[in-house]
């Protein structure tokens, strides 16, 4: 079967390997014909080698879909033939984290395509606890595209209270825009989504978050009365990884809000130790997903409540996942979720 992997940053290599043979399947273990793979931000940094925690050489690819091929004799609920997805999260399942069910900041967490091989083959296995099965009918561009869905699933159960609170989202990139999709869906009051792109703004309101505002013409702070009047704003998303974007997020918020940041800041960002300990904020962090994450996403994807489609701008077959990230390089601004077709 065809692997590609990232020997050295810049260094793909697409290699022809043995497939995973369905006999030496232990129980809880599925065998995937990987169809669709989406490629995201962070893998772009383990390109370039900018990712401060990818072991290469690694074989890329965290967020696919395919079919299934074989199953192990415990696994019940995936039959061959289903549409599935999988949680990319190697966890140990012993340390306190994982004790109390908190796996998603596992102590010894390892991501797939980071620090454990990926998808990008033709056949991948997958162990049963972290499978989703996907409805017949949902696209399988869709199913590589619930990783980040879940991102934005995750992302949203973390403030105290988000149903009836005005939102803002700071950056509209896919995951920025995912969230913002998700709060709308789980009931916000009114969803303001920010960045510093028009095209990004765009896609924005081709999901359906109505309410957008270019930071770089008009500063949140400015944009408050006319956006949220007497009202203001009490659950703030940071997903831009920017400075100004946390801090301009914590200067505006209402008094006793919640700050959740999701975004990876490459640089510690300085941020105003008054306005967290006077105004009482919640700086809250949110991590990956859990496997209830996938499970909503799932739900909220295929009954139409968050719009995918907007945000594909691009697919290349296998045999060109290097043009695919230069294309991502090429066009910053515009590509949002690239996908690689294994069918192609
Ligand atoms: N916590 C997690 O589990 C998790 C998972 C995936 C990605 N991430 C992180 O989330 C962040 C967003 O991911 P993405 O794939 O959407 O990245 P992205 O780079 O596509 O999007 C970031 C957006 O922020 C915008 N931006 C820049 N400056 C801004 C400002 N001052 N105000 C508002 N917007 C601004 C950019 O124009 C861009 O559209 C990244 O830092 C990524 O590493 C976190
Ligand atoms: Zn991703
Ligand atoms: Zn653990």
């Amino acid at each position: 079967m065809r692997q590609v992997v990232l020997k050295a940053p810049r260094e793909l290599e697409f290699r022809e390997v043995p497939a995973p043979r369905a006999a030496d399947l232990k129980e809880h273990e599925i065998l995937l014909q990987v169809k669709r793979i989406g490629i995201c931000g962070s893998e772009i940094h383990s390109y370039h080698g900018t990712h401060p925690a990818t072991f290469y050489p690694v074989v890329q690819g965290h967020e696919y879909a395919g079919t299934v091929v074989a199953v192990g004799t415990a696994v019940e609920s995936i039959r061959p033939g289903d549409k599935i997805t999988a949680r990319p999260q190697l966890v140990c399942g012993t340390c306190n984290p994982c004790r109390r069910g908190q796996y998603n900041v596992c102590e010894h967490l390892r991501v797939q395509a980071f620090q454990a091989d990926g998808a990008a083959q033709d056949y991948f296995v997958v162990s049963d606890d972290r499978a989703v099965r996907l409805p017949d009918d949902l696209p399988l561009d869709y199913g590589a595209m619930i990783e980040p869905s879940a991102v934005g699933a995750h992302a949203t159960t973390r403030p105290r209270e988000l149903e009836g609170r005005n939102v803002v989202v700071s950056g509209a990139g896919t995951i920025g825009n995912l969230i913002a999709q998700f709060a709308k869906a789980r009931g916000a009051r009114k969803v303001v989504i920010t960045d510093v792109s028009d095209a990004r703004l765009a896609i924005a309101r081709e999901c359906g978050i109505e309410h957008t505002l270019n930071v770089a013409r008009t500063p949140l702070k400015e944009a408050l009365p006319e956006l949220f009047g007497e009202e203001g704003f009490q659950v703030g998303f940071e997903a831009a990884g920017v400075e100004v974007s946390v801090r301009s997020l914590m200067e505006c918020i209402e008094k006793g809000g919640d700050v959740i940041i999701v975004g990876v800041h490459a640089k510690d960002p300085a941020i105003s130790m008054f306005y967290l300990g006077e105004h009482e904020l919640n700086l809250i962090g949110s991590m990956m997903y859990r496997h209830e994450d996938y499970l909503t996403a799932v739900d909220m994807v295929s009954k139409g409540r968050i719009h995918l489609q907007p945000l594909v701008s691009n697919r290349f077959p296998l045999e060109q996942y290097d043009e695919a990230y230069r294309y991502i390089d090429a066009h910053r601004e515009t590509s949002m979720k690239v996908l690689v077709d294994l069918e192609a």
